[in-house]
């Protein structure tokens, strides 16, 4: 898929008129970047949208047009972009330094907000993404328990480290994708987050399991949802199995509620790994979780219990840019109800869809909870009810073949000729700042897009 593959779809058409500052930076970019981009969930056909400037709901991007963005920086902006708090948190300590390699107040008080606002978070640890929070998360469920099998499901996104990147989009068997070394694929065993009783006699039936580790709400945010009773069924046999239970909080963290997906849900992990919005915006990541397995980082304690402790470095932990910004994120979420705005944001935006699909008879839906949004676009074309969907129905293969459709590709260039990014899952993501004018103005967009779609043939 590349810009010499243009074709005579007036959809596109209208993209490329648009965008010529993209196009031209998405050349050069190609010959730098593999495929052009530097995140596989940024590639995008025919090209990227370069983004210059963004505030609030909304980016701009290089040719000057404006997008309600649903991108939200990967899930990272609750409080959209630039707030003025967190920036101005930020130019101050820019100013007093942004790497001391030495310790500093933020980092002690982003450390006990984290401790204040989340349910397992005896003890903290920062470390600068997602990725590393989950392979440490890992590291020590394996050192405490002495055992070294990780139980995941098909579909949940842990990040790129290897015993998580296989099992999301492809490998779906469990066998490892390329460069990840087989014996490490032997370690870990995907599980259904459908089959609760087939996950709780799994955990029973094996005595190697270190730890389980979910997306509490389900893959991809919720994009793949999980059978009810699952988060309970899993405490609990942790619980009785010695087994560290891990919820990947990266997205849910700060997003669902204050005290994260496990306050919400009233289930607490033994640990927790959190990214995203935690640094406000900017790059950071940490786990949290009992102090009995954190001790594992502990110098004084893992010397008392007479046992070698798990190394841990990383040049940009708790860097002081990224405190400031999470300190200050974090204060506001915690006392300004945008976790619900957020949700109360995302429902309308499902509703509102849905409700576009069903008027233009467009056999789509939109689904999700919390703030996102997620569509699903039949891509076996059996038929779907807009207005009484269930995506718990489908299988895991119905709904990553949405994201493969031209069809759907065309879409997201349709939703762009009219104002809205949203992401290829296809879906999107939804901040505390959006406003009930943007749904509408979203809704206004999907009916002029599904509308250019029906004219190009693209919807049965
Ligand atoms: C649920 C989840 N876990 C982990 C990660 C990886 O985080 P990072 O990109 O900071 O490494 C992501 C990133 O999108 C995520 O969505």
């Amino acid at each position: 898929m590349n810009d010499s593959e243009r074709s005579n779809s007036p959809i596109e058409t209208r993209f490329r008129e648009m965008t010529p500052g993209s196009m031209q930076r998405s050349h050069r970019a190609r010959e730098v970047f593999p495929s052009g981009v530097v995140h596989d969930g940024r590639r995008m056909w025919p090209y990227p949208l370069y983004v210059e400037r963004a505030k609030g709901a909304y980016k701009w991007d290089v040719d000057g047009n404006r997008y309600i963005d649903y991108f939200g920086g990967h899930g990272a902006l609750i409080l959209g972009h630039g707030d003025d708090r967190v920036l101005q948190a930020v130019h101050e300590q820019l100013e007093r330094g942004t790497h001391y390699a030495a310790c500093h107040d933020l980092e002690v008080e982003w450390g006990e907000r984290l401790k204040a606002m989340v349910p397992c978070a005896e003890r903290v640890r920062f470390m600068s993404s997602g990725t590393e929070a989950n392979l440490m998360a890992l590291r020590i469920a394996r050192a405490h328990t002495g055992r070294t099998v990780l139980v995941r499901f098909r579909g949940h996104f842990h990040g790129w480290q290897d015993h998580v990147a296989f099992g999301v989009d492809s490998h779906l068997d469990g066998t490892p994708s390329p460069g990840v070394l087989d014996g490490i694929a032997e370690h870990v065993v995907l599980a259904d987050a459908t089959d609760v009783a087939g996950t709780v006699a799994l955990l029973e039936s094996r005595d190697d399991v270190a730890a389980v580790i979910l997306e509490p709400t389900g893959g991809s945010f919720g994009a793949i949802p999980t059978a009810p009773g699952l988060l309970e069924a899993l405490r609990d046999v942790t619980s009785r199995r010695d087994i560290v239970l891990i919820f990947d909080e990266v997205v849910t963290g700060f997003r669902v509620a204050p005290g994260g997906a496990q306050s919400y849900y009233g289930v607490t992990p033994d640990l927790a790994s959190f990214a995203k919005i935690v640094s406000g915006g900017l790059p950071g990541g940490c786990i949290a979780g009992s102090k009995t397995l954190l001790d594992h980082l502990d110098f004084e304690e893992s010397a008392r219990l007479g046992r070698e402790k798990i190394s841990h470095h990383g040049t940009f932990n708790a860097n002081p840019a990224s405190a400031a910004a999470g300190n200050a994120a974090l204060g506001i979420l915690a006392q300004e109800g945008l976790c619900e705005v957020a949700n109360e944001r995302g429902a309308g935006i499902r509703d509102a869809l849905n409700r576009v699909f069903a008027e233009e008879e467009v056999p789509w839906a939109c689904y999700g909870e919390h703030s996102g949004f997620y569509f699903f676009t039949d891509p076996s074309r059996v038929g779907v009810d807009p207005t009484d969907f269930d995506a718990s129905t489908w299988t895991l293969d119905d709904i990553k073949a949405c994201a493969g459709q031209r069809s759907v590709r065309k879409f997201r260039l349709a939703l762009l000729t009219n104002g809205v990014d949203i992401s290829g899952k296809p879906g999107g993501i939804v901040s505390g700042v959006h406003s009930v004018e943007d749904v509408e103005r979203t809704a206004d967009a999907t009916r002029a897009a599904v509308r250019a779609l029906r004219a190009e043939g693209e919807l049965h």
